[in-house]
C-alpha cells in the first residue's frame, strides 16, 4: 500500500524519520544517553583487532561509512570489499577478527557466499539485516536488525539509513569497549544520533528545493557527485541512485581525486553535485568547488548554509541542510541524495519503483 504517495519509493523516503527513530531506540538507552545493544547482539569489540566488511550496492556504501566510523571512533582496523570480490579473492582471515555483512534482503547471493567463506575460515559473522527470517540472518552468529519494515521500491532508501543508524550505534559501542571514547563523547554521539529523526523531518520539508534541482538534472547527460570523508561514500550512493532510476550516467568520486582525472570532464553541460557538510574536511571540499567553478562547471551544492556562506558559496547552495554533529551527516545527507534521484526520474517519466533490468534482490550472481 502506497498510502498517499504515488510511488513506494516516495513513501519509503518519507518513512525515514519514523523507522530510523525506531531503529535508534532499539540500540540506545534514551534515559542515560548511552548505547545499549539488545541482548542477542553480544559482541566483544575489545577482543578483536580486525573487522572485515562485505556487502553489495547501497549496503556496500553503508559499509564504507561504517569503516570510517569504526576506525575513527573505535580505532579498529577495517577492510571492506564488495561481496563479489571478497568471496573470490579469498582474503586470509587470520588473527582475532570479526566479519560483518550488511544486507537489506538477507538473500543477496554474493553476500551470502562471503558469509559462508568467513565462517569456514573460522571467523564469527555479524549481520546487519532488514529481513529477520532471511538466509543471511539465519546463518550468522549475531544478527543486528534494522527495523526499516518492508522495503518495496527497488532503490534502497530507508533500509540504507537504518543500516547507518545500527552501524553508528555499533561503532560507538565499540569505541567505549575499546577505551577510545569517553563517557561524555559517547553521550554527545548518542544525542546526535537520537536527534537524527527530527532533523530528517526538517530536511524532508525542503523537498521543493530538491525538485527544482531535479528539473535541471533531468536535462543532463552526465553528472558528477563529489564528497570527502563520510560524504565520499554518499557521493557513490548518489551516483548509483541516479543511474538506477533516471538512467543518466553518473559518477561518484572522492573530491580529492578530481585533479587525478575527472576534472577533464568538466564543462558547462555537466552538473557537479557537491556534498559539503561542515566537517573537518570542509575547507578541502571548498577548494574543490573553486576548481570546478574556475573551469565553468555547474555546481549544485548540498550543504550547510552558514558554512557555505562563509566560504563565499551561498549562491551555489541548492539544498540547505541543517547543522549537525559531523558523525551523523551521512544519515541526513542521504535524504536529498535519494530525493534528487527520485524527482529526476519522475520528471523524466521513468518507472521509479521498478527500473529496467533491476531486481530488488539479487539471489543469483
Ligand atoms: O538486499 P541487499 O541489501 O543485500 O541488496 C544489495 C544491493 O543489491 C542493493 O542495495 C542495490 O544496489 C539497490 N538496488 C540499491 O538501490
Amino acid at each position: 500500500d502506497k498510502g498517499n504517495y504515488s510511488h513506494f519509493m516516495a513513501k519509503e523516503i518519507h518513512e525515514q524519520p519514523e523507522v530510523v527513530g525506531r531503529t535508534v531506540a532499539h540500540y540506545v538507552d534514551l534515559a542515560t544517553g548511552t548505547v545499549r545493544l539488545p541482548e542477542e547482539v553480544a559482541i566483544d569489540f575489545a577482543a578483536i583487532d580486525r573487522l572485515a566488511i562485505a556487502a553489495c550496492g547501497t549496503a556496500y556504501y553503508a559499509g564504507i561509512i561504517a569503516k570510517y566510523w569504526f576506525e575513527q571512533l573505535a580505532r579498529l582496523p577495517v577492510e571492506i570489499d564488495v561481496a563479489s570480490e571478497f568471496r573470490y579473492r579469498e582474503p586470509p582471515l587470520t588473527g582475532r577478527g570479526l566479519a560483518l555483512f550488511i544486507s537489506q534482503s538477507g538473500e543477496t547471493a554474493d553476500t551470502l557466499a562471503s558469509l559462508r567463506y568467513a565462517k569456514a575460515a573460522g571467523w564469527p559473522a555479524l549481520a546487519v539485516v532488514n529481513v529477520a527470517t532471511s538466509t543471511i540472518a539465519r546463518e550468522s552468529d549475531v544478527v543486528a536488525p534494522t527495523l526499516a519494515g518492508p522495503e518495496i521500491g527497488v532503490a534502497s532508501t530507508k533500509a540504507f539509513t537504518c543500516q547507518l543508524a545500527v552501524l553508528l550505534a555499533l561503532a560507538i559501542h565499540a569505541g567505549r569497549a575499546r577505551g577510545v571514547l569517553s563517557a561524555q563523547e559517547e553521550q554527545e554521539l548518542v544525542d546526535a544520533l537520537v536527534g537524527v529523526p527530527s532533523h530528517m523531518t526538517k530536511v524532508l520539508a525542503r523537498e521543493t528545493q530538491v525538485e527544482q534541482v531535479a528539473r535541471d538534472l533531468a536535462k543532463a547527460r552526465d553528472v558528477l557527485y563529489l564528497g570527502r570523508g563520510l560524504s565520499y561514500a554518499l557521493a557513490l550512493e548518489g551516483a548509483l541512485k541516479l543511474k538506477e532510476l533516471s538512467y543518466i550516467h553518473a559518477e561518484g568520486y572522492a573530491a580529492g581525486e578530481l585533479k587525478h582525472g575527472p576534472i577533464a570532464l568538466i564543462d558547462e553541460a555537466m552538473p557537479v553535485i557537491v556534498l559539503a557538510p561542515r566537517d573537518k574536511v570542509f575547507e578541502k571540499t571548498v577548494s574543490n568547488v573553486q576548481e570546478v567553478a574556475a573551469r565553468g562547471g555547474r555546481i549544485i551544492l548540498i550543504g550547510d548554509a552558514h558554512a557555505a556562506g562563509e566560504a563565499g558559496l551561498a549562491g551555489e547552495t541548492a539544498v540547505v541542510m541543517p547543522e549537525v554533529h559531523p558523525a551523523v551527516v551521512p544519515l541526513l545527507y542521504a535524504l536529498p541524495v535519494q530525493l534528487l534521484s527520485y524527482h529526476t526520474a519522475r520528471v523524466m517519466g521513468k518507472d521509479v519503483d521498478q527500473p529496467r533490468n533491476l531486481a530488488k534482490s539479487v539471489t543469483v550472481e
